[in-house]
């Protein structure tokens, strides 16, 4: 199979695998035990705590481990908003947010929050001024993602770091897409909130991390003992957490090298295609995207269609986000670009990472074509 679709879930890597392992294998035990077995789980996963701080800027005590992006997404819009909830009730976000950061946003709003949602333009860009002119007294946090799961749109986190920092205003940055796909440093862009997901980076699912920076302390959203110095309780997930210490060991000395080779890939892909089909098109900022990501419109060929067959085909890509996979609804995201529905409904994600190879684009570039041509209803 010709995988593409590594913003919906990266393979594991092989160093990885290889360190977790034991831990499925041979290491049981608990690592809140006081004997040799828990205290062994806890020495691995304060070692992968130091290995994740490395990578982003932080302090180990500033990372909470949790099962994924969705969980840090929750925990910290949530736990920020109850923890706050006295100084204001006003967040403002983006349009074009995961769900996760959106539908967290929503049951705020039930509860009595209010919630502004910046728009983007056609490229998929934020503006600033915008930004600043959405601020009010009651603001408590600022949640924008750092990169688009679906375009691959980079967002200038710095930037708004200070404009959050300026105003006294707490800062999320929903990192899963742009972990380890651009370099991130949290402290140096003044985010005080961090969301991570291991299944991205090839590390396995269930791992991610909230970074918890300053003075900000998000409210625990799971209750019981007191792991993650009591921000989130239940039995550490002990392979997944040692997994995405490791990926992000493994990245501290790959990343560099890792954009430069996918993005040669991603380019060879998106430039093949527009030179083959006149009525493809590649969306979104192309000065500030992903390296890995491509969002193509074949104007005219139903973007489902075209997905099922690349499949039988054994090549896998997506159609918008993953989340919404199964049922192919229109991008959200697409929608706030201004894309027209009936182009919205073209839109196929291509997401390479360093598994792939030349040949496998090739490969694309020879089957895809025909294809689309094929499926085209003008
Ligand atoms: C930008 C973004 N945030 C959050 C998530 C949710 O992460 P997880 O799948 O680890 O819950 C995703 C998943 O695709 C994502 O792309």
């Amino acid at each position: 199979m010709i995988y593409m679709d590594v913003n919906a879930s990266a393979p594991l890597r092989p160093e990885v695998a290889d360190k977790c392992l034991p831990f499925l294998r041979e290491l049981h035990g608990n690592p809140s035990s006081i004997h040799a077995a828990g205290r062994k789980l806890r020495a691995a996963i304060d070692e992968a705590r130091d290995c994740v701080a490395a990578f982003f800027g932080c302090a180990p005590r500033e990372v909470i481990f949790v099962s994924g992006g969705s969980e840090a997404d929750n925990l910290a819009i949530k736990g920020v908003a109850r923890a706050l909830r006295g100084k204001g009730n006003h967040i403002v976000t983006t349009a074009v947010e995961h769900p996760a950061v959106l539908n967290a946003c929503r049951d705020l709003a039930d509860d009595g929050f209010e919630i502004a949602y910046l728009d983007v333009d056609r490229q998929g860009r934020l503006d600033l001024d915008r930004l600043k002119a959405a601020l009010t007294d009651r603001t408590i946090l600022i949640s924008i993602m750092a990169a688009n799961n679906e375009t691959g749109v980079v967002f200038p986190v710095a930037q708004i770091g200070e404009i959050a920092a300026a105003r006294g205003i707490a800062f999320h940055c929903d990192a899963v897409q742009a972990a380890g796909r651009l370099p991130l440093d949290a402290a140096a862009a003044k985010i005080d909130l961090l969301s991570l997901s291991g299944h991205k980076l090839g590390a396995p699912s269930g791992g991610g991390a909230l970074i918890v920076r300053g003075n900000v302390k998000p409210h625990p959203q799971i209750h019981g003992g007191l792991q993650e110095f009591g921000r989130r309780a239940g039995t550490e997930n002990a392979a997944a957490i040692v997994g995405l210490g490791e990926a992000c060991a493994v990245l501290q000395k790959t990343m560099t090298d890792e954009i430069r080779r996918v993005g040669a890939l991603r380019d060879r892909l998106e430039c093949g295609l527009r030179t083959a089909l006149s009525f493809a098109t590649a969306i979104g900022d192309k000065q500030s995207r992903l390296s890995n990501t491509s969002l193509m419109v074949f104007a005219g060929v139903a973007a489902d269609s075209l997905l099922v067959n690349l499949d039988l085909a054994g090549i896998a890509v997506s159609s918008g986000s993953a989340c919404a996979a199964g049922t192919v609804r229109p991008s959200h995201v697409l929608a706030a670009m201004g894309l027209p529905p009936d182009l919205n409904k073209c839109a196929l994600r291509f997401s390479l990472g360093i598994h792939n190879t030349e040949a496998e684009v090739d490969d694309v570039l020879r089957i895809l074509p025909a294809m689309a041509v094929r499926l085209r209803k003008p």
